[in-house]
């Protein structure tokens, strides 16, 4: 796929690749800076994204801006946030292994696009899909992972830290250890 930004969100907004386009108010891209260092990427669009065609823009995008601002970093500055998936499962089902795949090149172009220094997987989806294998992210946090020679940290989704309040100071870590492998990444 050698899309540029227009004709990627057109396809993106017009897809049919797997079921998930039947119930969807619209697709959801992404959002943020197409020149960023910062690649987050969520799991899909939830209610209030699926109304407003932008990502964590709910309850989680809240925490997610929270989440960003504690390392310094603000949405649309220097950062792109997308998703693995780019309609709403229904009822915020976690997406199932072929949905994701569909998807994935959408993703894979957006990687491309952006060119990245660093990914940031929030949550087992996002990861799973990054590293094209299976992961738990009690195991696959605190380490530097790869996709396609970008590196990628993994941590907890926002939407399950609103659930586990006691993973929270775990997120914090691994944000840390991402923007120190950042600054590594800069002066290297
Ligand atoms: N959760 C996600 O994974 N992505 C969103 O855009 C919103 C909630």
């Amino acid at each position: 796929m050698g899309l540029g930004w227009d004709a990627l969100e057109a396809r993106i907004r017009g897809c049919e690749a797997c079921g998930l386009c039947r119930r969807r108010k619209q697709a959801v891209p992404g959002v943020g800076d197409r020149q960023a260092d910062w690649l987050f990427v969520g799991e899909g669009p939830g209610a209030e994204e699926d109304e407003r065609g932008e990502p964590f823009v709910g309850q989680a995008g809240r925490l997610l801006d929270a989440m960003l601002a504690s390392i310094d970093l603000k949405r649309g500055e220097d950062v792109y946030i997308a998703n693995a998936v780019k309609c709403r499962p229904p009822n915020n089902r976690t997406p199932e292994a072929a949905e994701l795949a569909a998807c994935f090149p959408y993703l894979q172009r957006q990687i491309a696009l952006i060119q990245p220094r660093l990914i940031v997987a929030l949550g087992r989806p996002a990861a799973q899909a990054l590293l094209n294998e299976e992961v738990r992210i009690a195991a696959a946090r605190g380490k530097l992972h790869s996709h396609g020679g970008i590196p990628v940290v993994v941590t907890y989704h926002p939407a399950y830290l609103l659930r586990n309040l006691q993973d929270k100071a775990k997120a914090w870590d691994d944000l840390c250890f991402a923007r120190r492998s950042m600054r590594g990444l800069k002066h290297a």
